[in-house]
């Protein structure tokens, strides 16, 4: 396992749309290993490929119930709303009110390519959305409804 470097805002590959992953093989097993150790050493909740560079349908995410890695991943039902802070380890410094479902299901494969379904609500919820945005090009400030400044 490496910690790779995290993509900053002003880096145009942040804003690209990733690409599905079709091979469950050996090189996205070292990503998957690779993003976890980035996320957990950078204190992250959540953390997209393309923030390591790679334009992969790839999220890792651990919202302080467990750990978990999304391939593939899209939103099958969402209910609800909620607005609450967010920020993002692309975007050091930066935090906003932003407008998401309360409660979200997620489906998507693992690292064996096998289909699982997740369900957040609250954090995990926004946490899902936030990640997913990534993969389109999208980032949490193009959400916000109110900045915060400190
Ligand atoms: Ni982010």
């Amino acid at each position: 396992m490496a910690i790779r470097n995290i993509v900053k805002i002003g880096d145009s590959i942040l804003a690209k749309t990733s690409r599905k992953v079709e091979k469950f093989d050996n090189r996205l097993w070292q990503l998957l290993d690779d993003m976890k150790e980035t996320m957990y050493h950078a204190n992250g909740v959540g953390l997209a490929a393309v923030q390591v560079g790679i334009l992969r349908r790839v999220v890792v995410i651990d919202c302080g119930d467990g750990y978990i890695e999304l391939i593939n991943p899209e939103i099958i039902s969402s209910e609800g709303e909620q607005f609450e802070e967010e920020g993002c380890l692309s975007l050091p410094g930066e935090s906003g009110i932003t407008c998401r479902p309360a409660v979200v299901k997620v489906q998507a494969q693992d690292r064996n390519g096998k289909w699982c379904i997740y369900k957040g609500e609250g954090l995990k919820a926004r946490c899902f959305c936030h990640e997913l945005d990534h993969l389109d090009g999208v980032v949490f400030t193009q959400r916000v409804i109110k900045e915060i400044k400190e």
